[in-house]
């Protein structure tokens, strides 16, 4: 089964980098299911665009059709989210406004950062994704949350305390559960 990790931030001098970068390497030492990083920053998607409604799955623009691409190939989703204004970046909103159905039916978990660990993102996405026909996994103990601010290190470099490393852990967890279970019944939910 398949996993896309969504790096959300593109700011320049952006955090988002040094965190996907960790959540990466931690997954990568897994066998449950094959991860992809798909950073925002790079794939530099265009503001929304198409002159159809996203639902209707008729892509005019190729950025859109790489990016319907790229996400329907994925079973599964972890979100890096910074946390802007109490709320997810643009980025990532446009992001998942630009498809619908390459979403439909797809477990995504979160590891937020931030002052409050990206909370107030999080609980944005939550209903963001519900309308998507994702399912959140954003109970108490499924996601990862990163106090940015206290643990940086004297170079501004984001270290990774036992704590991170064994909230990842179970996070990925719980999202490879969810992610094989709805592999398997998702073509009976299609209707
Ligand atoms: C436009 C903007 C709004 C922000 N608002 C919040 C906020 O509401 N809550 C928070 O915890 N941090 C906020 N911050 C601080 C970010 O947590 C911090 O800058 C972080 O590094 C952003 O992630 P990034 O560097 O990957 O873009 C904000 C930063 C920016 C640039």
């Amino acid at each position: 089964m398949n996993i896309g990790i969504i790096v959300a931030s593109t700011r320049p001098n952006r955090f988002g980098g040094q965190i996907g970068d960790w959540v990466m390497n931690e997954a990568k030492k897994r066998s449950a299911a094959h991860y992809t990083l798909l950073d925002l920053m790079e794939i530099n998607l265009p503001f929304l665009d198409e002159p159809k409604l996203p639902a209707q799955g008729d892509y005019e623009h190729e950025s859109t059709k790489q990016w319907a691409k790229m996400i329907g190939d994925q079973d599964g989703f972890l979100i890096v989210t910074c946390e802007y204004n109490h709320s997810a970046p643009g980025s990532l909103k446009n992001a998942l406004d630009t498809l619908f159905h390459e979403w439909q039916n797809k477990p995504v978990s979160f590891v937020g950062y931030g002052a409050m660990g990206g909370t107030r993102a999080i609980e944005d996405l939550t209903r963001i994704t519900t309308n998507l026909d994702m399912i959140p996994q954003n109970s108490s103990g499924k996601g990862t949350h990163i106090m940015l601010f206290q643990n940086l290190d004297e170079n501004g470099k984001f270290s990774a305390n036992a704590h991170h490393v064994a909230s990842l852990a179970k996070t990925l967890d719980n999202l490879e559960k969810w992610t094989s279970i709805l592999k398997e019944v998702r073509p009976k939910l299609y209707t």
